[in-house]
């Protein structure tokens, strides 16, 4: 060990430098954070509402939007479909959707606002894949499934309820994201009721 005297005068100021590249660098790393808290233009509208025009959708024709960089599916149901949902209660995982996948509002038996219109994120609850559509086959069974919703990534299976049938990868029924109705041919994706 040295015997040599301490230059306590240099070691401070050793230390108040480091302390100041300290603080410029404090600064220099916050700069990006600010910006990120101001969204651009661009990010406010991915995120923003959709506004769809249901008006023109024909019984069992599907619509896709994007919402968030995700797809959203509009069905509309025939009363076919509609009454065939409840006899397909024992072949599905989660009949009465206990598991949270929608808003309290299309928490029901057609897991909709309106029974007729189905709005689902058109996203496989297994690993994300997009399903296929298979419109009612009017009793002709399609991948096993008279109508309903086809995940060609492994076999999964949805309902036209997005329910998934139990047996398939897929743990959960499909998302049902907040929206709300402004009209009769008008409903917009990502505002939940009340809030627009
Ligand atoms: S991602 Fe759909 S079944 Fe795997």
């Amino acid at each position: 060990m040295s015997n040599a005297p301490v230059d306590t005068g240099r070691r401070r100021f050793l230390t108040a430098a480091t302390a100041v590249v300290g603080g410029a660098g404090a600064v220099a790393v916050a700069v990006p954070f600010i910006k990120s808290w101001n969204p651009s233009a661009k990010a406010k509208a991915a995120g923003a509402p959709v506004e769809v025009n249901i008006s023109k959708v024909e019984p069992g024709q599907l619509i896709r939007v994007e919402w968030r960089g995700k797809p959203v599916w509009i069905v509309r149901r025939t009363e076919e479909v509609l009454n065939q949902l409840p006899s397909l209660n024992d072949q599905l995982r989660d009949p009465n959707s206990e598991e949270l996948q929608q808003p309290a509002y299309a928490s029901n038996a057609v897991r909709s606002i309106k029974p007729e219109y189905f709005i689902a994120v058109g996203i496989c609850t297994h690993l994300g894949c997009s399903p296929t559509y298979l419109p009612d086959t009017f009793g002709e069974q399609v991948q096993g499934i008279t109508s309903g919703f086809f995940c060609p990534c492994h076999g999964s299976k949805f309902d036209m309820a997005g329910r998934v049938f139990s047996g398939v990868p897929a743990p959960l029924n499909l998302v049902i994201p907040p929206h709300q109705y402004i009209s009769d041919g008008l409903v917009i994706i990502g505002v939940d009721q009340g809030a627009a």
